[in-house]
């Protein structure tokens, strides 16, 4: 199957293929082509040019982009989107001046989304989550990462992660799995954190391996959550079972979730609300890829992760979502770019070199996503005409996005 997109009047994100990152200053590149082809085949980039210069390949569909933008599609590294229901009676509560942290130690927040979950069949379940992924995929992400989490029980945890395994099978962007049994502490070991953690390392890691339903180990490193010790201790029992870290950390207080991350090869460290010069000098010369879920900050009214002074100290950070009932019920990547560069001061091509190729680095995929290359698979969507690339980023409520292909096929 070829496709040709012709008319094209950007393609933006282009990228050599041995780049796996961007970092620090190279973060405000974003290389573009003008006035443009792209060409897919069997649902691969095989080539690009100018019009000029026409395709001279026969294609066997042509799509007009009519003047558009082509942008890769988005990498989403950070989501909690299997989810049963909704959590806006706590919405409500936050606007009656409670915080996320005293909505938790009442029992709301987390464990509220797990009771809900384990009243939920895995249908139903899978049912509600491919709703929020097709909704995803229209707002132009093509690569996700989903967690597991709202189970809290062996059983919960592995019936969260065989949804995200049967969207894997069935929808059309690329799907990541993190185990996220240490989200919280579940309802029946309150008082009995050690003993959570045990059964987390001793009996829900084995048997998440045993199906092979993770690629990743994640835990909310933070304070009134899981404590340093504890992340240290089920970061070694999944690295047992080849499961790679991606921590959440540093949202709440200066945790020392970053440090830890690092010491275990954490593929990211994630949120970073609150970050001291020691967690971004422990980032420095590493290959942990630190992650900014703007839209939680935004949804909690927190502070912004600083983004500037850790470009500026020379690291590649990413840009993720977190949809989640709790702190960002929103999977909306255009958003997220547009809060990076309103609350974070980062330029446009930052957040979009943030939102694309790092963080599909930030899952272990930027060596086939994240980017406009030959050689990689063609997910990307089209704009409406626009007159700059800044206007994608700034026009930060307007549908732009137009049209959407993933593996070559157009899906939205
Ligand atoms: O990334 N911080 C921890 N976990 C989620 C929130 C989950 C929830 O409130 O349901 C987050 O913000
Ligand atoms: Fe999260």
């Amino acid at each position: 199957m070829k496709l040709l997109v012709t008319n094209i009047a950007r393609i933006v994100g282009l990228r050599p293929a041995d780049t796996e990152r961007v970092c620090g200053a190279a973060m405000a590149e974003l290389p573009e082509l003008e006035n443009a082809w792209l060409l897919a085949v069997d649902g691969r980039i095989a080539a690009y040019g100018p019009m000029t210069e026409p395709c001279t390949e026969p294609a066997d569909r042509t799509v007009d982009a009519e003047g558009g933008m082509l942008f890769p599609s988005f990498c989403d590294s950070h989501t909690h989107l299997v989810y049963a229901g909704s959590r806006e009676q706590e919405f409500l509560d936050k606007i009656n001046g409670l915080s996320y942290e005293e909505i938790a130690k009442r029992g709301g927040g987390i464990l509220n989304s797990a009771d809900r979950l384990h009243e939920t069949s895995e249908n139903e379940l899978y049912a509600q989550a491919m709703e929020r992924v097709r909704e995803i995929v229209a707002m132009g992400t093509g690569c996700v990462e989903i967690k597991s989490g709202y189970g809290l029980t062996t059983e919960d945890e592995l019936k969260m992660l065989r949804v995200i395994r049967r969207i894997r099978e069935t929808a059309p962007l690329e799907v990541r799995a993190t185990f996220l049994g240490a989200h919280a502490v579940a309802r029946g070991y309150v008082g009995r954190q050690a003993e959570y953690v045990d059964l987390v390392c001793r009996e829900m890691i084995p048997a998440v391996a045993r199906e092979g339903l993770a690629d990743f180990v994640d835990v909310f490193c933070d304070q009134g959550f899981f404590t340093v010790e504890e992340t240290e201790r089920i970061m070694r029992a999944g690295a047992e079972y080849g499961l790679v870290p991606k921590i959440h950390a540093n949202e709440l207080a200066v945790s020392g979730g970053v440090q830890a991350g690092v010491r275990h090869g954490a593929l990211s460290v994630d949120h970073l609300e609150r970050m001291d010069e020691a967690a971004i000098e422990a980032l420095r010369g590493t290959r942990t890829m630190p992650t900014m879920l703007p839209g939680a900050a935004f949804f909690l009214g927190m502070s912004y992760p600083p983004a500037r002074e850790m470009i500026a100290a020379g690291l590649g950070v990413a840009l993720a979502s977190d949809y989640n009932p709790g702190s960002s019920p929103s999977g909306n990547m255009k958003t997220v770019v547009s809060l990076a560069c309103i609350r974070m001061r980062m330029t446009p091509a930052e957040a979009i070199n943030a939102a694309t190729l790092n963080s599909a680095y930030a899952m272990g995929l930027s060596r086939d996503f994240g980017s406009i290359t030959v050689g990689k698979v063609a997910n990307f969507f089209l704009t409406k005409p626009m007159p700059s690339v800044a206007f994608f980023p700034y026009a930060y409520t307007t549908p732009v996005i137009r049209r959407v292909f993933l593996r070559g096929q157009e899906v939205a």
